[in-house]
């Protein structure tokens, strides 16, 4: 069943990104694949349609505004107005505060947090014309807590959070919601395979997932799930909202 609605949603290639677009097209969303590892993308876009679904793949720099203009453009003439975003690119690292310098800090923000930024106002004027719209992030866990080492990439996420409570003061009045979810330990995701599922890191992150409730790590499929419901019509009435998907850690 075809929705008749388009999502554009980054970071695709892998991981959640890749999980989030396989879930959309299942509920009949049509698919814009974005990400900076485009053969990636346009794998993604391959397994939708292999599925029955409608994606097309799209090469892009997140924190390159003209880049994904042009991407944008692409997706609108051919398949429809962008009516879903779902801001998940991003990067992560770890470096002692003391060791940050500003170019590492500044090119964090940009590809995890000015690009939420630009690529949500590329697509507005399409939501503002259906005075309808679904906004989701994926921030994270980090911006909750903190995260040693991660002071450039924690900030970056909890600007997300804050973007997106003023996203949903500034359009609810227009039928756009806004909401994000922060992830915690989603495991098999390129992310996931260079931080904590590195060998080291094991009996470590054993401990920190012990000390939740639900005692396994995330699963890429977690955070889609949360954000299909967050993109549909039944979600109406819920915005500005931190949707924790993370076995219960945060109660
Ligand atoms: N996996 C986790 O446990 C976890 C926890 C908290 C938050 N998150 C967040 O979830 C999101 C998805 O992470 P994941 O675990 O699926 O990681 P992933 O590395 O598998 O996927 C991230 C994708 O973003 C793409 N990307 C990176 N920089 C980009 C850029 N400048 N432009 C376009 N695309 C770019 C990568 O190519 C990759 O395909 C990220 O924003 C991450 O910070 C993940």
């Amino acid at each position: 069943m075809d929705s008749g609605k388009v999502a554009l949603v980054t970071g695709a290639a892998a991981g959640i990104g890749r999980a989030i677009c396989l879930r959309l097209a299942r509920d009949g969303v049509a698919i814009g694949a974005l990400d900076l590892n485009g053969e990636g993308a346009e794998r993604t876009a391959a397994e939708v349609r292999a599925a029955g679904g409608r994606a097309i793949g799209l090469a892009a720099d997140v924190s390159d505004r003209s880049r994904v203009q042009a991407a944008v453009d692409r997706l609108r003439r051919e398949l429809g107005p962008v009516l879903i975003v779902v801001n998940n690119a991003g990067m992560t690292g770890f470096v002692p505060f003391m060791e940050l310098t500003e170019d590492t800090w500044d090119r964090m923000l940009a590809v995890n947090l000015r690009s939420a930024f630009t690529v949500t106002q590329v697509v507005m004027p399409d939501m503002l014309a259906a005075k309808w719209g679904r906004i989701i992030m994926i921030s994270s866990s980090s911006a909750q807590s903190g995260a040693a080492n991660m002071a450039h990439y924690s900030a970056s996420k909890g600007g997300m959070i804050a973007l997106t409570r003023t996203l949903a003061q500034e359009f609810g009045e227009h039928g756009i919601t806004a909401n994000t979810i922060p992830p915690r330990f989603v495991h098999n995701t390129e992310m996931s395979l260079a931080s904590f599922e590195r060998p080291e890191m094991q009996a470590k992150f054993q401990a920190m997932i012990d000390a939740g409730p639900i005692r396994r790590h995330g699963e890429p499929e977690d955070i889609a799930g949360a954000a299909a419901w967050l993109a549909s019509d039944e979600a109406g009435y819920v915005t500005g909202q931190v949707i924790g998907v993370n076995g219960g850690r945060y109660i």
